[in-house]
């Protein structure tokens, strides 16, 4: 199966260079995975990537109202039976409306938003998860105050530029948001071009870490 891509659809050349290695962990720890949540879907391309190489599951976009026709675009184009039409969800608009599922899915978002945000998204995503669900975020981070590399430094001032509450968050305080909604680290994994993907699952169930 092939999705077209079109030079006028929205076109993030990072997704395309990390979805491959992502996918990769994915097929593993989704494996008995019926349901996921992506927030913060951005242009769907991890969406529609993962949808295709995860025919088992149903791959759930949504994003900010200001960006869902861009993503429901692309999403409708793939046609594909496991890829449903994106939802709206802002991460500061509690409670959110969506259900549950059995994974929740952020890539390159907690970086973005601010951290206002990202301590809404923590209050608010368990309440959507199944009892043996797993969160995996994906992105750049801090670890004990120190950038992992001097291209990920470069990265936050960056982004500090184009906005005031943007800027890599430290692991330590994502982690102990994670730990205060009830999740425990299962994994956190070394991805290329200096990003982490982290897993954690609900507190009561084994983990790896
Ligand atoms: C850099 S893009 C990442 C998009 C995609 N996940 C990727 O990896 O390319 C950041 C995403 O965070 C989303 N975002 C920012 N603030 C948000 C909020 N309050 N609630 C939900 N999503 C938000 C943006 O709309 C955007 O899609």
């Amino acid at each position: 199966m092939t999705i077209k891509s079109e030079s006028s659809f929205p076109f993030s050349q990072a997704c395309e260079n990390n979805k491959g290695p992502i996918l990769e962990h994915l097929k593993a720890l989704l494996r008995g995975c019926l349901s996921v949540l992506e927030v913060g879907s951005g242009t769907g391309q991890h969406a529609l990537h993962f949808a295709q190489y995860l025919p088992h599951l149903t791959w759930r976009t949504s994003d900010v109202a200001t960006n869902l026709n861009a993503l429901s675009l692309g999403i409708a184009r793939a046609s594909l039976t496991n890829l449903p039409e994106p939802i709206i969800l802002d991460v500061d608009q509690l409670p959110w409306t969506c259900g549950r599922f059995d994974a929740i899915f952020m890539a390159n978002s907690l970086h973005i938003m601010s951290k206002h945000s990202a301590e809404n998204f923590f209050v608010e995503v368990s309440n959507h998860m199944t009892a043996d669900a797993q969160l995996i975020v994906y992105g750049p981070f801090k670890y004990n105050g120190e950038f992992t590399t001097l291209s990920n430094a470069s990265f936050d001032e960056k982004l500090r530029k184009r906005s005031s509450v943007s800027g890599l968050r430290d692991f330590e305080w994502i982690n102990a948001l994670a730990q205060r909604a009830g999740l425990k680290l299962r994994h956190d994994y070394t991805m290329p071009a200096n990003n982490q993907l982290l897993v954690w699952g609900m507190s009561s169930q084994a983990n790896t870490l």
